[in-house]
């Protein structure tokens, strides 16, 4: 059964900030990337969904530039309005539920959202709602975690350190799961997109090996840390599996996959 409050909240903040840096670290290349290939350009009206610190809002603020607009929501912007890159004029913060608020139709050229749908028992409904959020000619780009395509343990040259950390990953989706993450919509995103009527629609997924002490190895540090009680508690996994499995991703002989990051975009017809 699945409750609506989020497992990684925000108010978490030395694990939610070390979440964020290594987040940007890993995938701001690539969105940026897709996000060029939308088109991003100045003048444009941007949505940012689920924020987190803000440096991909940022990024689309000064694309936009002072023609343009963008709007960074999240049900918790403290880091967003907390970065020492500050807010620009352009930029509005705003606190905002994906899927309880409101949003304007018609409204945005480009509408990205990065590990924030794949948490939302109601995605589907949020699709809707971005899809029409977008003006005639805009784009939407969606990118989350597929954790099942590619088992993180993979990487791992050696087989028992895998086995260990497989262990407490599997006690870490668990907790995930039942909060209504999916581990597996993600790879639906070209369908998803397609069924909607976006054309032009594209989806890509990367995997990368990372090894102990890397920024992909802190973001499991922090997102493990930041269950373990619960996980704990839960029967799911012990304190001294916890403990070497932390080990493990301090190590830098030791390696494992991220999950495949899909990044899915398309265009909804009409005219620009
Ligand atoms: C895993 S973080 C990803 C942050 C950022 N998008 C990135 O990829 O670096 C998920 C973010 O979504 C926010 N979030 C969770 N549920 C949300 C909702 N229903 N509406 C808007 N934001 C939400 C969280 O507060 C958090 O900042």
């Amino acid at each position: 059964m699945s409750t609506d409050k989020y497992l990684f909240d925000n108010a978490a903040e030395a694990e939610a900030r070390a979440r964020m840096t290594s987040l940007s670290a890993q995938h701001n290349e690539a969105t940026f990337r897709y996000l060029e290939k939308c088109g991003i350009a100045p003048g444009w009206s941007c949505l940012e969904i689920g924020a987190g610190d803000g440096s991909v809002a940022r990024w689309m603020a000064q694309k936009a530039g002072p023609a343009g607009r963008v709007l960074a929501t999240d049900i918790d912007p403290r880091f967003i309005v907390a970065d020492s890159a500050g807010v620009p004029a352009n930029m509005e913060v705003r606190v905002h539920d994906i899927v309880k608020d409101a949003l304007p139709e018609t409204a945005f050229d480009i509408i990205h959202a990065r590990l924030v749908l794949v948490w939302l028992p109601a995605r589907l409904a949020v699709l809707d709602k971005l899809v029409k959020a977008l003006k005639p000619g805009g784009w939407l780009l969606i990118e989350d975690y597929d954790a099942k395509i590619i088992p993180a343990e993979m990487a791992a040259a050696d087989a028992n350190a895998g086995e260990q950390f497989a262990k407490v990953l599997q006690a870490l989706f668990e907790l995930m799961s039942r909060r209504g993450l999916s581990h597996s919509y993600a790879r639906d995103l070209h369908h998803r997109l397609g069924e909607r009527g976006l054309t032009q629609v594209e989806s890509h997924g990367a995997v990368t090996a990372f090894h102990g002490g890397s920024p992909g190895a802190d973001l499991r540090i922090a997102n493990f840390q930041q269950v373990k009680k619960a996980a704990i508690e839960a029967g799911l996994v012990s304190d001294a599996e916890f403990g070497d499995t932390i080990a493990l991703l301090r190590d830098p002989d030791f390696t494992a996959f991220t999950p495949t990051m899909f990044s899915a975009f398309g265009c909804k017809p009409g005219a620009t």
